[in-house]
């Protein structure tokens, strides 16, 4: 079983990310949550490297209560050197516990490294439980400044930052694969999608963003196939892709849009290219009720005061 400590900034999508990379690398045989921690029972391949949304993820070992963590840690047998962290999860922690524990280890063998230890034993407390685990992955948060929009050779306003489309590319469930963008801008989602190792398709409607989004693709070192096009009639073959992944324009909601059609006839068109079984994720600032496919997941993110990002998967049945 696997603990994830989920980013504090939304972990609705924190939730939909782990449980659509689970279905996409082996078996989720349940979950569940306590505060900001998710615990899969999961019988698969490790993904750790897709995450995004989590801090933190353990090999649970044990949950229990407080009163009985010393006991736990009893029954805790670490080869080397070893260290131990407790966290409050909203609550605050006692400050002497990390040492309390590791002196039962270091009981028992083994020796303290702060550093750079042969197992980190990580403990995470909520109001109701502790748990007990080994670290088994610890996220790496420079990456997302590292690949920040305006560092690339294209940069327009509206883009999804680096984390954020990480995950949104992890909620299609595609572990190898097709991946389109059919209004791809500055290419967000297909620069975090190339990294992973999936193949990469882009469109946009204006021949400029699309040659900038090629530049972005160029400057990141990725391989990737970017067109001038439509999302409403697209180029493309039916049943052509695992994952769809897409940002529509934000139009403000009192302003009549030209693109009255947008909507309805550009799902109808990724419906058409989706291969049967996958799913779409779409970005938009407009509240959409009627779609072509099944819901998998409503979300959204609240960008700022008048900005709500609007998240829909969509699975083709
Ligand atoms: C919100 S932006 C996408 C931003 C992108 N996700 C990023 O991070 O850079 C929406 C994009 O849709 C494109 N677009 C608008 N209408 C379109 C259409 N009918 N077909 C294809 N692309 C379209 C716009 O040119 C714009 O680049």
């Amino acid at each position: 079983m696997i603990s994830f400590l989920l980013s504090g900034d939304n972990p609705e999508i924190a939730i939909a990310e782990i449980l659509s990379l689970a279905e996409a690398y082996g078996r989720l045989k349940g979950y569940w949550t306590d505060e900001r921690i998710l615990t899969i029972d999961f019988e698969g391949e490790e993904f750790f490297h897709r995450v995004a949304f989590s801090h933190e993820a353990i090999e649970l070992h044990r949950i229990c209560k407080t009163s009985e963590l010393e006991n736990v840690f009893s029954d805790i047998k670490v080869n080397g050197s070893f260290c131990v962290r407790v966290s409050g999860i909203g609550l605050k922690s006692d400050s002497n516990l990390e040492k309390k524990l590791g002196a039962i280890l270091l009981k028992k063998g083994g020796h303290v490294d702060l550093q750079n230890p042969d197992t980190l034993v990580r403990v995470y407390l909520t109001k109701k439980n502790c748990y007990v685990g080994f670290l088994k992955f610890k996220q790496d948060k420079k990456q997302f400044l590292q690949r920040r929009p305006d560092k690339r050779p294209f940069f327009m306003p509206v883009v999804i930052l680096p984390k954020l489309a990480k995950a949104l590319v992890n909620l299609t469930s595609v572990k190898n694969g097709k991946i389109l963008d059919p209004m791809c801008g500055t290419g967000s989602f297909l620069i975090e999608a190339g990294l992973m190792g999936l193949e990469i398709y882009g469109m946009d409607y204006y021949e400029d963003i699309a040659k900038g989004c090629k530049e972005n693709l160029n400057f990141m070192k990725l391989n990737g196939k970017v067109l001038r096009g439509d999302v409403r009639d697209m180029p493309f073959k039916d049943n052509s892709f695992d994952g769809i992944v897409t940002d529509y324009p934000y139009f403000r909601a009192t302003r009549k849009s030209r693109n009255e059609d947008l909507y309805e006839r550009s799902l109808l068109e990724i419906k058409r290219v989706l291969k049967k079984g996958c799913r779409a994720v779409i970005v938009t600032n407009v509240e959409l009720k009627d779609f072509p496919m099944e819901v998998v997941y409503r979300l959204s993110q609240r960008v700022h005061g008048s900005l709500t990002r609007r998240i829909y998967v969509l699975r083709k049945t």
